[in-house]
């Protein structure tokens, strides 16, 4: 019989690629995906603690899910991702209705789970073990085959976990020790990929410049440059991204890739947090104000055209208004073309959550709204750069307005063109 699946993903690619393995595993199973959640048979939520809002966001749905479980009891409910690995047993005491919580290594195990759950062998369903030896299972040639629509764009995970400990980050918490995976089983599900018609791979961890050195996997480590190169060579293979970089060990290696190799997208992700050396040293961040320029520097003078993003944390505890004229600023020197710009939120088992001087909720809330309105100006007078200018677009779908694509430097288009264009077709747009 044809089950219902609905998943609810939070937070960021890996939870992202996270919900596509756990959709290609219960496909094996008999479920197909249900575009609501009221049709569906079992719901997974997959969450994101990164900061308290992502984590009440998945707690009132949740909550309000308890309604839907009560008119149909044979409904299942799982909770997955971080949020998941963090509360653990907790998830069941709050909020009873739940019937599996799974962690972030866990995953695997969500067929074993519900086969169990449906024989009645047990109630309730729990794994969340984090293992420092684990390994990220290759992938099954099957699953990739279930996946339909194919879409153009895959991520494929190349590490997972982080061992920076940044001060108010929950990352190493809930996703475990940094481990890097297996060369051979990266390769081949890129080649996979793109003999299914797949365009553009990202590369995916949490800390992707440190591939090979942490953990080390059983053959002979490389670093994440020569990777880089060993994915780009893959045949047939259009465009290649990765994210996300440490500025720390942001290697010249890596930079010349941008130089050399012509599928490389021009568009590098490296998150700052903050323009202080104090707030650095204080976020345990590994670099200073002025590493992180010199990088800059040297990565523009490979790829002069690369479009540059970043993650901003404004109001981390003891942030002055020196301290934040020092983001202000960095960000006046760089004009990055983006960001992504967040209040700081403490925590729960994060160095900075015990930290004093925590900054004013209001004060934070306007150093927010400065920054985002200034990166917004620099955005526009960026994209203006590109009037009159041909550029290679990625068809991705329809829009409103007509078709929508995204560049190499990782621009949205929309544009009008013949109804013919299909997601993965690449084309020059002006
Ligand atoms: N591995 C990536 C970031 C992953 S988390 C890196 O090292 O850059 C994504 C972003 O969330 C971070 O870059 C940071 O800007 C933000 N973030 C993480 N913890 C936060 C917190 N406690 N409060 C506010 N923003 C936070
Ligand atoms: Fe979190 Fe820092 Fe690791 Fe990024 S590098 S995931 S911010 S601990
Ligand atoms: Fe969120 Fe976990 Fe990703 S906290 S940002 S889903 S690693």
């Amino acid at each position: 019989m044809t089950k219902h699946l609905h998943i609810k993903t939070f937070g960021c690619q890996m939870n992202e690629r996270d919900s596509e393995i756990m959709e290609q595993l219960l496909a094996q199973c008999g479920y197909v995906p249900a575009a609501e959640a009221a049709e569906a048979d079992l719901i997974i939520l997959n969450t994101c603690s990164i900061r308290a809002k992502a984590e009440q966001k998945f707690f009132s749905l949740l909550g309000s899910l308890r309604q839907e479980k009560r008119r149909r009891p044979g409904l299942r409910i799982a909770v997955a991702g971080c949020v998941a690995q963090q509360e653990g047993e907790r998830i069941f005491e709050r909020m009873p209705h739940v019937d599996i919580v799974i962690g972030t290594q866990q995953i695997w195990r969500l067929p074993d789970m519900l086969q169990r759950l449906e024989r009645k062998e047990s109630r309730r369903e729990i794994a969340c073990g984090l293992d420092k030896h684990f390994v990220i299972p290759p992938f099954q040639k099957l699953l990739r085959k279930a996946d339909a629509p194919q879409s153009c764009r895959k991520f494929v995970t190349i590490m997972q976990g982080c061992d920076n400990w940044c001060a108010y980050c929950v990352v190493p918490s809930t996703r475990g020790r940094e481990i890097s995976r297996l060369v051979a089983d990266i390769l081949e599900e890129a080649a996979l990929l793109v003999s299914q018609g797949v365009q553009e791979i990202t590369l995916l961890g949490q800390n992707v410049n440190s591939y090979g050195t942490t953990n080390p996997v059983a053959e002979r480590p490389v670093s994440f440059a020569e990777l880089l190169r060993m994915t780009a060579a893959v045949p047939g293979l259009r465009r290649l991204r990765f994210t996300t970089s440490n500025p720390q060990d942001l290697s010249i290696e890596l930079m010349q890739c941008f130089r050399d190799l012509p599928n490389l997208c021009p568009h590098f992700h490296l998150p700052v947090q903050a323009g202080s050396n104090a707030v650095l040293r204080r976020m345990h961040r590994k670099y200073t104000r002025e590493l992180y320029l010199d990088k800059v520097a040297e990565l523009r003078s490979f790829c002069p055209n690369i479009a540059l993003s970043t993650d901003v944390i404004v109001g981390f505890p003891g942030e002055t208004e020196e301290d934040f004229e020092q983001t202000m600023s960095l960000l006046e020197t760089v004009r990055f073309h983006g960001s992504f710009s967040f209040k700081y939120s403490d925590r729960p088992g994060t160095r900075s959550a015990d930290f004093p001087d925590k900054v004013d909720e209001q004060v934070k809330s306007q150093r927010l709204e400065r920054f985002q309105a200034r990166q917004d100006e620099i955005s526009l007078e960026r994209n203006q750069e590109f009037l009159g200018k041909s550029v290679e677009v990625m068809v991705e779908g329809r829009s409103e307005s007509g078709v929508q694509g995204r560049t190499g430097s990782n621009h949205i288009v929309h544009f009008t063109g013949p109804d013919a264009l299909q997601p993965g077709d690449i084309i020059m747009v002006t």
